[in-house]
């Protein structure tokens, strides 16, 4: 979603806000903007499209100055034009200013405003929050104006303004939407996430909802939305510029597939001991999970692949640990009405701990008395900072849209959580369990070895390039594959229609639809359900389906169910989702590779909905 970014310093800010922009691309967005305050008052530039365009005119008529702020814009009311895009200025041109997130109350708040003659140029809800300023202004000192208009403000917002009244420095707040400062020797930053300050600085400051910040060179004064003036020093973020950089990869999805041996293991890192038989984590976490392992029931919420995750959990949790789980998409759990109170756990998956609708549910499930625990990517986000404990995945940055790395080192959290639930529930004998952690333990170089199908995922890519409709199927743990496969395809290669199905599921419907040459996924590892999987593959031959199968190394038997057939490491049942997802991840990137799209920013899509 919409990536926010500002400076104060003694830089050309110009520079620094493409520079800072350009690591927040990989948020989505369709057109681009910045304002910089100098001796010609606030100056605008905005263009529909990549930042390069931007970059372009800015070239042309270069902006100098030393403070502004600067915004990619991924459209939600009004197209993405040029002045639709951020940043947004009131009346007077003296105020500019850039958002994230949606006014709910900007219609009403426009009409009171134009009533009061104001001029509108955008169909934004943004505008608004200039305007108010503005209003505002006429009779309180900058700062108060700007607090006091962002308490009129109804939904979520992560905001930025430069003013001419102020020009040494910038005024942001955060409701909802993530906003984060970087504070450098001499400058200071605004950011919606941390890779945009990282070439500068790694000391950052993760601001709470309703917290206002006045940022100036010397760092920022922070405050509550009432004006009370609050402490809270910086933290160091321990990861660095390269780690958000390409690495010599064609792409961010490509870099993020092949980091996942090391990112698994560093999920694993300091929480898992095969020679002392122990899964620990901190003693927060683990006071929490003591807690957890004597309850009766986790519901599991998340969205897009981190539903996925969830999916395999609960297969994971039940089997092992015995615990009875309930996963939900998180849109619709806020909206079902959950029955939730103090003996239940509610589980929130997310990577960016930032999407809208897992924030709002894990708010409603406190409201009813339930404990949450995060499975969560970054340190700081919003739901991490929310929960009552957060088992933290620790995959560094991931910047591709799709996510790959995220989606495997949340697998591998939950394959910890259920063993450490597992022993002290019973859920399972000790020499399966230790069984299971041995293979916990060897699953980087599991994956590492998993890696190496990378060209026999490619050829197979290629010539599948062309069908327009595919089918993903799976069962058991990886049925959830399943879906996961046919999400990354459509959302890397948004020309091809995919659909993923329990493979038990398809000759309740969607069998219908397969004829001759239509493509079909298959995930057929050794499970308990092999034989009907084969069973699946058989009735999908029979309607002259294209069968590309995921098997385990070594089968010699599945070779005359498949066209093309993908050997993985043979594992247990409970890890092979970990497993699968590899060539999933490859095959979905190579059709998209030669397809030509945008394989890092897929058109429509944003890393982190923070709208709902
Ligand atoms: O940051 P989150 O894990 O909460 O994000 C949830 C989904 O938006 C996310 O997984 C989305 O489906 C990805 N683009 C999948 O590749």
């Amino acid at each position: 979603m919409c990536g926010i970014v500002g400076y104060v310093g003694r830089r050309q800010v110009a520079e620094v806000l493409l520079e800072s922009l350009r690591c927040l691309e990989y948020r989505g967005y369709d057109s681009a903007g910045m304002a910089v305050i100098n001796s010609k008052g606030v100056e605008v530039h905005k263009r529909v499209g990549k930042l390069n365009a931007l970059a372009d005119a800015i070239k042309r008529h270069p902006i100098i100055g030393h403070v502004g702020v600067g915004h990619t814009r991924w459209a939600t009311h009004g197209e993405p034009t040029e002045l639709n895009a951020h940043p947004h200025t009131d009346c007077t041109g003296d105020l500019a200013i850039v958002h994230n997130g949606i006014i709910e109350n900007y219609a009403e708040l426009k009409e009171r405003l134009v009533g009061r003659g104001h001029t509108f140029k955008s169909q934004t809800d943004t505008e608004v929050i200039a305007h108010l300023i503005e209003e505002r202004l006429k009779r309180h000192p900058m700062g108060e104006a700007f607090r006091l208009a962002l308490k009129e403000l109804r939904g979520s917002y992560a905001v930025c303004l430069l003013s001419a009244h102020e020009p040494r420095r910038l005024f942001g707040a955060r409701s909802g939407s993530p906003l984060i400062v970087g504070v450098g020797k001499g400058e200071a930053f605004f950011a919606s996430d941390v890779p945009a300050v990282l070439a500068r600085t790694r000391r950052v400051l993760y601001l709470n909802d309703e917290e206002v910040v006045v940022l100036s060179a010397e760092g920022p004064k922070v405050m509550t939305l009432e004006g009370q003036a609050v402490t809270r020093r910086p933290s160091t973020v321990n990861w660095n510029i390269a780690a958000a950089r390409k690495g010599g990869f064609a792409h961010f999805m490509l870099k993020e597939i092949h980091e996942q041996p090391r990112t698994v293991e560093q999920t694993l890192f300091n929480r898992l001991s095969v020679e002392r038989r122990q899964i620990a984590f901190d003693r927060h976490t683990q006071t929490f999970l003591n807690r957890l392992s004597v309850q009766e029931k986790l519901v599991i919420i998340a969205c897009g692949t981190a539903y996925h995750a969830g999916l395999v959990g609960q297969y994971m949790l039940e089997e092992f640990a015995r615990l009875p789980v309930d996963v939900d998409l998180a849109s619709e759990f806020r909206y079902r009405g959950p029955m939730l109170d103090k003996h239940t756990t509610v589980l929130a998956i997310t990577q960016s701990g930032e999407t809208a609708d897992t924030l709002a549910g894990i708010r409603l499930a406190k409201e009813q008395g339930a404990k949450v625990l995060a499975i969560c990517n970054v340190v700081g986000s919003s739901i991490a900072r929310e929960a009552d404990a957060v088992l933290y995945t620790h995959a560094g940055p991931e910047i591709a849209v799709a996510s790959t790395k995220a989606y495997t080192a949340q697998l591998t959290a939950l394959a910890l959580l259920t063993l450490y639930l597992a022993k002290r529930r019973r859920g399972v004998g000790p020499a399966r369990w230790r069984e299971l952690v041995e293979e916990l333990a060897r699953l980087p170089q599991i994956i590492e070895q998993t890696l190496r199908i990378e060209p026999a995922v490619k050829l197979v890519a290629e010539q599948y390039a062309s069908p327009r409709n595919f089918y993903f199927l799976g069962r058991r743990y990886n049925f959830p594959s399943a879906l996961e496969g046919a999400l990354k395809l459509k959302e890397v290669c948004p020309l091809i229609h995919a659909e993923g199905y329990a493979a038990g599921e398809m000759k309740h419907g969607p069998i219908s639809l397969i004829h001759n040459g239509w493509p079909i996924v298959f995930v057929a590892t050794h499970s308990p359900v092999y034989d009907k999987i084969i069973s699946n593959i058989e009735e999908v031959r029979a309607r002259k389906g294209e069968c590309v199968v995921i098997a385990s190394d070594g089968d010699a038997r599945i070779k005359r169910y498949a066209d093309s057939l993908l050997t993985v490491p043979q594992t247990s049942e409970f890890l092979s989702p970990i497993v699968v997802a590899i060539p999933l991840q490859l095959f979905a990137y190579y059709v998209a590779g030669a397809n030509g799209c945008d394989i890092d920013q897929p058109p429509n899509l944003a890393k982190s909905v923070t709208v709902e």
